[in-house]
C-alpha cells in the first residue's frame, strides 16, 4: 500500500530538467493539476477546521497537541516538520524525503508545492555554486570561500563543495548558524561527502554578527537562503547590509525569500510554520535598500521562492 500511494503520488508530479546537477538533483519538481484539487478539497477545508479548533482552544485555554489527525496526527514526518518548523531539521526531512522512507500519507504531505519548491530551491543553489566556483577556478582565483548565513545543515553547500572537490576545485565554507545541532549535522554531512576539512562552523545568532565579524574573511559568495523568511523588511535590510561587508569586491550575494502563495494559510495554521512572504517587487526593494544596484533572479520553476544573485 505505501508503495502504491508513493507511486501514484510521483505520477502526479511533472518534472523539468534542472541545470547541471546530478543524481536526485537532475530534475525540478513541478506539481501539476491535482494540486488545485488537493488545495480546494483538502488543504483549505483542513486549514479552516484547524483555525476553528485553535480559536476555541485559545478561548478555553486548552492546549492543542495535534492540529489535525490527517496531517500531524497520522503522518509522523508532518508532525516532525510541525514541531521543527523553520529550523534545519524540517528542511532536512523535506530535502531527503524521496529516499524511500515514510508512509503514503507522509508522501502526500511532503509532495505539496511548498515542499517541492524548497527542494527546487536547494537544486538551484547547489547548481549555482557549482557553476560559479568552477568559473572562478577557471579564472585562476585562489582561496575560494563561501559564507553560508543561517546555514542549517548546509546540505546544498556541502554537496556542491563535494562535487567541486572531485573536479579539482577547493572551496572553504564558513557555516554560520545559531543552532549547534544544525552545525553538528553539517559536520556529519561534510564527513559523508569527504569535505570535513573544508568547513568552519560559527555558532552565533545573526543579531550578534558584530561579535564575530572580524573573525570572518571576505568571501567570494555570501549565501543567505531560508533566513529572510523570518525577518520583516526593515530588519532584513539592516542584516543584509552588515553581511554585505563580508563580500569581496567582486563577490556575489546569493539570497532567497519566499513568495506569496496559496498554501501559506495551510502552512501557518496547520503546520505552525509562520513566515514573511514577499513579492519579487518587495524583495527587490529590500535588496536595493541594502545597497545592491545589480541583481539577477534565478528561476525556481514553481515561483514560490525568489532567488537572487546580487552584486
Ligand atoms: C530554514 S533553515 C535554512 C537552512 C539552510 N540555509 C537551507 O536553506 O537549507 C533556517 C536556519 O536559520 C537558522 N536561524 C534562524 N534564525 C537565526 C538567527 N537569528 N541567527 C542565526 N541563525 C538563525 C536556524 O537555526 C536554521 O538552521
Amino acid at each position: 500500500m505505501p508503495q502504491i500511494g508513493s507511486l501514484a503520488l510521483r505520477s502526479f508530479i511533472q518534472t523539468k530538467e534542472a541545470p547541471e546537477v546530478n543524481s536526485d538533483d537532475s530534475k525540478f519538481e513541478v506539481w501539476s493539476w491535482p494540486y488545485f484539487v488537493v488545495l480546494l478539497l483538502v488543504m483549505w477545508p483542513l486549514t479552516l477546521w484547524v483555525a476553528m479548533k485553535k480559536f476555541f482552544c485559545h478561548l478555553f485555554c486548552l492546549e492543542l497537541k495535534v492540529n489535525t489527525y490527517w496531517v500531524d496526527g497520522v503522518s509522523q514526518a508532518s508532525r516532525e516538520i510541525k514541531e521543527n518548523a523553520g529550523n534545519w531539521r524540517s528542511l532536512d526531512i523535506i530535502y531527503n524525503f524521496y529516499h524511500g522512507r515514510g508512509t503514503w500519507v507522509d508522501n502526500f504531505w511532503i509532495g505539496i508545492r511548498n515542499a517541492q519548491a524548497v527542494r527546487n530551491r536547494k537544486r538551484v543553489v547547489k547548481s549555482f555554486l557549482i557553476k560559479h566556483f568552477s568559473e572562478l577556478a577557471m579564472r585562476c582565483e585562489k582561496n575560494l570561500t563561501i559564507l553560508s548565513v543561517a546555514s542549517g545543515s548546509a546540505q546544498a553547500v556541502i554537496e556542491a563543495i563535494g562535487i567541486l572537490r572531485k573536479r579539482g576545485v577547493e572551496v572553504t565554507a564558513y557555516l554560520y548558524d545559531r543552532d549547534e545541532t544544525a552545525l553538528e549535522n553539517a559536520r556529519t554531512l561534510a564527513k559523508k561527502h569527504g569535505v570535513e576539512d573544508a568547513i568552519r562552523c560559527v555558532c552565533e545568532d545573526v543579531c550578534n554578527i558584530r561579535k564575530v565579524l572580524r573573525k570572518l574573511p571576505k568571501c567570494h559568495v555570501v549565501e543567505m537562503v531560508g533566513l529572510l523568511d523570518y525577518f520583516k523588511s526593515d530588519s532584513a535590510t539592516k542584516m543584509i547590509k552588515i553581511f554585505k561587508q563580508l563580500l569581496r569586491e567582486e563577490g556575489v550575494f546569493l539570497v532567497a525569500t519566499i513568495n506569496h502563495n496559496l498554501e501559506c494559510f495551510f502552512l501557518r495554521t496547520v503546520v505552525n510554520w509562520k513566515m514573511v512572504y514577499r513579492s519579487r517587487r518587495e524583495f527587490s526593494k529590500v535588496l536595493r535598500n541594502s545597497g545592491f544596484s545589480k541583481f539577477d533572479f534565478l528561476e525556481e520553476p514553481l515561483g514560490i521562492h525568489h532567488i537572487a544573485v546580487a552584486r
